[in-house]
């Protein structure tokens, strides 16, 4: 595997490069056997650059890798780019990534009320077909006048899509709430004090917490390569939480330690207590800087009633995407699942982690030989009985056969073989997001 150079940065080598071609197979070669209860299809966004170039692993224009499977058969991969104006741009700059529509739409897709939806969190979401061909952007009958989180959470219990949307002008901060058919029905400002990078957030049964970390957006940073943002700690830290269908203020806000949070594990109630864990970044000053630190997980239990904060690290490990199971989203759990990177700080992906959230002890898959992973899905199994009865889907590169594979494993027994190895004939780069969206949906 190569390796970043002063004249290649780590996004342009290795498995973080772009491929160059899109690819149709159909009939996919499978080792082992792919459950007969998985329906649907496997999306994954990423970026890849279009001329070769970028400013920074975040700035690629979105590629998506997609699988169908029907009836225990692996029926195609294909991947598309997100065709967006920004395609037959030359260079793409942080001016005219900021023009409405031109989004790098590189970082998520989710499927909610029978939309597939390519996000990109500074722009409206772009709609896909589920042949991956583009639909075009999407803001839900126009009532979407600002940009979209990557980040949106689906409530399993009202269907519900729940999201947030930040400006770097004012409004900074503005939250939504779509109904179970796609309609926008809540739209709420949220008063915060300056413009962050926010990229996350989370939801329990009753609530939205919001993230005001000290990621500021920085207007002198315009005009130059990377993303303009300076980490300022005299900012502040806090979590704002607020009834989902409450007001900007309704929201309680609590000081937590400055740090930075891409990416929330879970949220649940716990009598008057919010418990909420998430991947923690100390030390991390700038976005694209040179050996960044890897998070670990940490536990805040934000008490609504007295208003105070208790912060735990739960495990040392350096880790990140977390997820949990969908049907638990915003729920109490015991279990949860995170990648580990590479202690590098170049975010290869090295095994996957169960956690026993309560404990923080956990159980590893770890990737052998090379083989280097994805953000991993969590796919419930149709009749379980058990939360961790289900599936981890993720892509695989295997550095020996030059090509990734769709991994499917037994979330519940992390140590086994995979259950299902679906065999690509081409390399997916690492990238972002991704998700199962059934047949049903
Ligand atoms: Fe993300």
């Amino acid at each position: 595997m190569s390796t970043a150079t002063a004249e290649a940065p780590f996004w342009m080598t290795g498995n973080f490069g772009p491929v160059e071609e899109t690819i149709d197979a159909v009939n996919l070669k499978v080792t082992g056997e792919i459950p007969r209860e998985l329906n649907g299809r496997y999306f994954r966004n990423g970026p890849n650059p279009n001329k070769n170039t970028s400013a920074d692993w975040f700035l690629g224009e979105g590629m998506i890798h997609g699988v169908e499977i029907q009836n225990g058969k692996a029926n195609w991969y294909r991947n598309r780019y997100v065709e967006t104006p920004l395609l037959d741009v030359d260079v793409i700059t942080n001016e005219n990534r900021m023009v409405p529509g031109n989004s790098l739409a590189n970082t998520h897709i989710v499927g909610h009320a029978g939309k597939v939806l390519a996000l990109q969190e500074t722009q409206v979401p772009i709609e896909m077909t589920k042949d991956l061909e583009t639909v075009g952007p999407y803001s839900f009958d126009g009532k979407l006048n600002g940009a979209m989180t990557a980040h949106p959470k689906i409530c399993p219990i009202t269907g519900e899509m729940l999201f947030f949307g930040y400006g770097i002008m004012p409004p900074f901060l503005t939250y939504y709430r779509a109904a179970p058919s796609g309609e926008l029905v809540q739209t709420e400002i949220i008063d915060v004090p300056a413009a962050t990078m926010v990229h996350d957030f989370a939801i329990t049964e009753n609530h939205v917490l919001f993230l005001d970390l000290p990621m500021l957006w920085d207007i002198k940073k315009f005009g130059k390569p990377g993303i303009p943002v300076s980490y300022d700690e005299s900012y502040g830290a806090r979590i704002g939480v607020m009834p989902r269908n409450g007001k900007s203020g309704d929201v309680k806000w609590f000081e937590v330690d400055p740090c930075y949070i891409y990416h929330t594990m879970s949220a649940f109630e716990r009598g008057s207590s919010i418990v909420f864990h998430a991947p923690k970044l100390t030390g991390y000053t700038s976005v694209g800087m040179t050996n960044p630190p890897i998070p670990k997980l940490h536990r805040w239990t934000l008490d609504l009633k007295n208003g105070s904060v208790k912060e735990e690290q739960v495990d040392d490990l350096g880790v990140d995407f977390p997820v949990i199971s969908p049907d638990l989203v915003g729920l109490a759990h015991n279990y949860a699942y995170a990648a580990e990177f590479d202690p590098t700080g170049v975010p290869y992906i090295l095994g996957y982690h169960k956690y026993d959230i309560e404990t923080g002890s956990r159980t590893c898959h770890k990737l052998q030989n090379g083989r280097t992973g994805s953000e991993a899905s969590f796919v419930p199994a149709a009749n379980g009985k058990d939360q961790d009865d289900g599936y981890l889907m993720t892509f695989v590169y295997d550095p020996d056969e030059k090509a990734s594979e769709l991994v499917i494993m037994n979330a519940k027994e992390m140590t086994d073989e995979p259950l299902a190895r679906i065999h690509l004939p081409a390399r997916v780069p690492t990238g972002f997001h991704g998700s199962w969206i059934p047949d049903m949906n």
